[in-house]
């Protein structure tokens, strides 16, 4: 029988993969990561076994998750449109490499995959695969079958004894991991229509936020966040934990209409506390400690590293060269930063770098300056040379 891997999550989708694909006479190996979902393993054996999966891998991918996809996107600064950093884009790649993985180990020639033909997931998730193993042969259940609607998916699968959670009044459709939330369809699917209380899993309403504000503050060692209130953390354990004091104060929401790849503007709200605050800490600390030509080029790179990431590029020579570059900035940046939290608002309130460029006695006003005044007429004539009479009349 021929074998084919399916990344299985024991939602509706791929539970209905599982019947169809042994329809088609594959023999299904499950493969299902943890990246910080809510996850019980022994829930997914039980119903990929239900479903007549003889053999599944469950791992918890949530250190390799951080350590090589998270970090490297935090010291990117990647932010795609502004708005989204990334949480759903980054796990695919991970998740291929481990389909891939398992391909190997099962001498399995297909991998299949519960991604829709609209969405920016197959792109991802199939490019990853290709880089790493061109031979693999990929199905996409979703692209094929004549099940185009929930409802008709819901009738499939009780038709077939499917174990099935989902109810007819799913309202959204959920990607959960360490890094954040996505949120979509549905109700939010009018531009029109201010996302509602339900939507939200990992904060609470800026209403509900605590009145006063948390201090808290962070570590930083090249550019890594290595401690929180002083205390030194795991990468993991250290982002758990700010997505849960992030939360309760309403940190990180954000509401786009975003471009995906396949072209389809789609509207997203997103959820990712700990993300922002650990972004904003990062430019803080980069801002003290990097030269204006450094990050003003950096700037740039963070722009394209985040669409490479967006659009299922991940496992790319470009990506990797801008590693390089983005690994050798941050060799300085290094520190910690006060920061208070506040219904939604994230506010700097210390910055302490042991590679701080910045120099009092050059930008005080007071007692102490060391600033050449001097140097400044010349400065200005030769500056302001090539613009001399411009605008003249
Ligand atoms: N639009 C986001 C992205 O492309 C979120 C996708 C959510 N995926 C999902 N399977 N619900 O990264």
């Amino acid at each position: 029988m021929k074998k084919i891997v399916l990344a299985y999550s024991g939602g509706l989708d791929t539970s209905c993969c599982v019947k169809w694909l042994q329809d088609k006479g594959f023999e299904v190996i499950c493969f299902s990561a943890n990246l910080g979902s809510e996850f019980l393993p022994s829930q997914l054996r039980n119903m990929s076994k239900r479903s007549g999966v003889k053999k599944i891998y469950v791992q918890d991918l949530r250190k390799e998750f951080a350590r090589d996809y998270i970090l490297a996107s935090l010291k990117a600064g990647a932010v795609y449109q502004g708005k989204y950093l990334l949480s759903t884009a980054l796990g695919r790649p991970l998740i291929a490499r481990h389909l891939v993985e398992v391909a190997r180990k099962e001498k399995a020639s297909y991998i299949a995959h519960g991604c829709t033909a609209k969405g920016n997931d197959q792109v991802r998730l199939e490019i990853a695969v290709k880089a790493l193993n061109p031979k693999l042969k990929i199905i996409a259940p979703l692209r094929q079958w004549d099940l185009t609607s929930r409802d008709s998916e819901i009738a499939y699968a009780l038709k077939n004894n499917l174990p099935i959670k989902a109810t007819r009044e799913k309202i959204y459709s959920i990607d959960k991991n360490i890094w954040g939330v996505s949120i979509e369809a549905g109700f939010l699917e009018d531009l029109e229509n201010e996302p509602k209380k339900d939507a939200f899993i990992m904060t609470r309403s800026w209403q509900e936020a605590p009145a006063v504000a948390e201090q808290i503050s962070i570590g930083f060692e090249k550019g890594c966040p290595i401690s929180l209130g002083g205390k030194r953390m795991e990468l993991t354990s250290l982002i758990e934990k700010l997505n849960k004091i992030g939360g309760r104060h309403c940190i990180g929401r954000t509401d786009i209409v975003e471009d995906r790849t396949v072209g389809i503007k789609s509207r997203e709200i997103y959820e990712a506390p700990a993300a922002w605050i650990l972004h904003l800490a990062h430019k803080e600390i980069e801002s003290v400690t990097l030269d204006k030509e450094t990050l003003a080029f950096k700037d740039m790179v963070s722009l394209k590293y985040a669409q490479l990431i967006y659009q299922g590029l991940w496992f790319s020579k470009i990506k990797s060269a801008l590693d390089a570059f983005i690994d050798k900035t941050q060799d300085k940046v290094s520190g910690s930063i006060g920061l208070k939290l506040y219904k939604g608002n994230v506010i700097v309130s210390k910055r302490r770098c042991p590679h701080s460029l910045y120099k009092k006695e050059l930008a005080t006003y007071g007692e102490g300056d060391r600033f050449n005044r001097d140097w400044a007429e010349g400065f200005i004539n030769i500056w302001g040379m090539p613009h001399r009479g411009q605008n003249k009349k």
